[in-house]
């Protein structure tokens, strides 16, 4: 059974809130001047993943208290009723079995007494082949061109994981050039549409549901394009392909359902990079790449299932999240990656992180009196260094930082990884150790400033530190890494939803204003005014009308 555990009741809870006291009085530098095992200690490597978790404020008692809070809350009957497809999703009654996509072991998985893994084994199947055959150049367009391009029209998950995986695998690109078009603003696909040839290009449809309206729309005009280039409604065949649960909209919408590819409602979609919505990612990437993806997400389900708590990064992370979020009252959580291909990694989680436990009803329907989901955001290093790092430094709020590097690069031109790796190492210390009034005082002395120059300029110059952080150094940026690295954000995510009580995995949310928009359209399609709505929007839509 899936627990329902209301985590500040726990014994665990009461006794963070007071350790949380005592170790509030003392600083990282002293933590660490205390205990000098502590990168040993506090620090867990799941095959080519560092992760360093040491520079957080915590102890080996923090540690036992957040475990034995894990444990208190059942993580382990949880974890289990996921991957044994239990409908742990139970707003829509559905299991979440994103771990069934990349399950590389003969176990068998049921959703409602049937194995589910024969059907995602087909999907991979005829995956390959179509990835095969365009990569090939054996599919032709309707000239008998090959396909040189990839349009994929998707949005929210349907979208952020295809296009952060194929960046962040940009080293290991196929000979196809890869577009994603999301945005319902139409500039988005007439820019998309400058770039690319009728006549070899592929679109890919992706929705889970095909009812989204700005994939609905951007597919139709994709479609209009596609025909007045000359082509006819036989050649649409050749050159659109659906990724989705819904074969009677796909069909509707005019796509040949043997160019389908079949997901299931037990995928969500901010979960879906894995199945058929990966199809653009084995384009970009070629398939046995996308292969190792999954493989190594699986690497990362079996630490997550079977590794102790202690030991586990999914559930270390996840409990360090929970202790700044609900002790130390922190608002936000910045994603930081020294990898220029992994520019859209925090766009991605913003994603998977703030539609997962952006809720403040818990599992009984009652609104929660504790804080959830985090604000996630992040930019890659050094970029963030030049931007907003000065908040993280200097600023009024705490915001734990994940910083996550490769040690060997793909790209290695002269001394550019090291120079980036000196700063990825420093800003972690920097936060950490920051920098004494005594340290800034010596520094201007030395700079031969006056006494009077020093007594003004010393307090802007210190750094209070005691900014926590974790470091993920991972050996290279790999297809298979990566899955891994996902895979462990996932279950980060999935560890906090249980202990906050929330269901992680429907989107409520999202409804409100997608239901007042199909209001509104018809009010925009005239030109009488509206005096139907509050005095703001009527005067917006009403200023829009008269400037259109
Ligand atoms: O933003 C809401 C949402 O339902 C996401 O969860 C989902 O990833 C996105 O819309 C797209 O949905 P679909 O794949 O059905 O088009």
């Amino acid at each position: 059974m899936f627990p329902n555990v209301d985590f500040t009741t726990t014994q665990a809870y009461k006794y963070l809130a007071d350790h949380y006291i005592t170790l509030n009085e003392q600083s990282l530098k002293e933590l660490f001047a205390e205990d000098p095992a502590r990168f040993e200690k506090f620090s867990i490597q799941l095959e080519d993943i560092l992760l360093d978790f040491s520079k957080n404020r915590i102890n080996d008692q923090t540690v036992a208290l957040l475990v034995q809070l894990a444990k208190e809350c059942r993580l382990s009957d949880a974890i289990e009723a996921m991957f044994n497809g239990e409908r742990i999703n139970a707003t829509e009654d559905r299991p979440v079995l994103h771990t069934a996509l990349r399950n590389q072991s003969d176990r068998p998985v049921h959703v409602d007494g049937e194995d589910v893994m024969p059907k995602v084994r087909a999907v991979l199947a005829h995956m390959k082949d179509f990835t095969n055959r365009i990569l090939s150049g054996e599919w032709k367009g309707y000239t008998g061109k090959e396909i040189t391009d990839v349009v994929n029209i998707g949005i929210g998950g349907s979208d952020l994981g295809p296009v952060m995986v194929t960046e962040a695998l940009k080293a290991y690109k196929s000979r196809l050039n890869m577009h994603f078009v999301s945005n319902v603003d139409g500039t988005h696909i007439a820019e998309t549409l400058k770039k690319i040839d009728p006549e070899t290009t592929l679109f890919l449809i992706a929705s889970k549901t095909f009812t989204t309206q700005e994939t609905m729309a951007n597919a139709t005009s994709a479609r209009e394009w596609f025909l007045q280039s000359g082509a006819s409604e036989g050649d649409v065949a050749k050159h659109f392909a659906a990724l989705s649960t819904n074969a009677q909209g796909v069909a509707a919408f005019g796509i040949d359902t043997k160019n389908m590819f079949e997901f299931w409602d037990w995928v969500g979609g901010r979960y879906s990079l894995w199945s058929a919505i990966g199809l653009s990612i084995a384009l970009g990437v070629g398939f046995d790449n996308f292969e190792e993806l999954l493989r190594g997400a699986y690497a990362a389900d079996v630490h997550f299932r079977t590794a102790d708590f202690e030991e586990n990064i999914p559930v270390i992370l996840a409990l360090l999240g929970i202790w700044y979020n609900n002790f130390f009252d922190a608002e936000s959580h910045a994603i930081l990656p020294y990898d220029q291909y992994l520019h859209r990694f925090a766009a991605y989680f913003q994603q998977g992180d703030m539609e997962s436990n952006g809720k403040y009803v818990d599992r009984n329907g009652k609104r929660v009196e504790y804080q959830t989901g985090p604000i996630i955001w992040g930019e890659p290093g050094t970029n963030g260094q030049h931007a907003f790092y000065q908040l993280i430094h200097q600023g009024t709020k705490l915001i734990p930082c994940d910083f996550i590097a490769p040690a060997v690069s793909h790209n290695p031109i002269g001394d550019h990884h090291q120079l980036l790796l000196s700063n990825f190492f420093a800003q972690t210390e920097a936060l950490m150790n920051g920098k004494t009034e005594e340290e800034v005082v010596a520094e201007l002395k030395k700079a031969g400033k006056t006494d009077d120059e020093i007594a003004r300029l010393k307090n802007f110059k210190v750094f209070e530190g005691n900014r926590p952080t974790n470091s993920f150094l991972i050996k290279k940026i790999t297809p298979y890494t990566l899955g891994s690295l996902i895979a462990l954000y996932e279950h980060k995510i999935f560890v906090q939803g249980v202990i906050w009580n929330v269901f992680s995995f429907d989107q409520w949310g999202v409804e409100l204003g997608k239901q007042l928009a199909n209001k509104i359209l018809p009010e925009l399609r005239s030109d009488e005014a509206v005096s139907s709505h509050d005095s703001s929007t009527n005067g917006l839509i009403n200023r829009y009308k008269s400037w259109r």
